[in-house]
């Protein structure tokens, strides 16, 4: 659905970009994560030598929010300078599917103002996860 976030979100995670460390692409992300408390998570993406060393924005915005976060994420929005709104590779799908609930809201922008809003489950419809390791030894619930 041709959304966009609250001009403020849209802001932060373009100003996120700034942060991008991006020798090897020079395809600058930035992402943001806003928690249930409402707390804010920046994340840009870090490109390194060894190419699949490389961490996408999302990535850096959904593990700063795990680790240092008191609650849930509630959105994510994410933002390049793409001819579309950006779409997020397959590990941070992945990965949203782990860290998120999933009918969480996620913006997808461009720096011409385009943007979408889609959910964790709609990126990664029948995702891989804990509920398929019960019983099977693991230590998630
Ligand atoms: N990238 C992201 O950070 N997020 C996306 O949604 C798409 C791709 C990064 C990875 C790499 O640093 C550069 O963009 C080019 O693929």
């Amino acid at each position: 659905m041709r959304e966009a976030p609250p001009a403020a979100w849209a802001e932060a995670a373009r100003s996120a970009r700034d942060r991008a460390y991006v020798p090897y692409s020079g395809f600058a992300v930035g992402a943001l994560v806003v928690t249930t408390d409402g707390r804010a998570f920046f994340g840009a993406n870090v490109e390194n030598a060894a190419y699949p060393a490389s961490i996408c924005a999302e990535r850096v915005a959904l593990v700063k929010a795990a680790t240092e976060g008191e609650t849930p994420p509630a959105a994510l929005i994410v933002v390049a300078d793409s001819a579309e709104p950006v779409t997020p590779c397959g590990v941070c799908r992945q990965v949203m599917a782990e860290l998120c609930p999933p009918e969480m809201p996620v913006y997808l922008g461009n720096l011409a103002g385009d943007w979408i809003r889609t959910t964790v489950t709609a990126l990664l419809p029948g995702a891989f996860g804990k509920e398929a390791l019960s019983g099977h030894g693991g230590r998630a619930e």
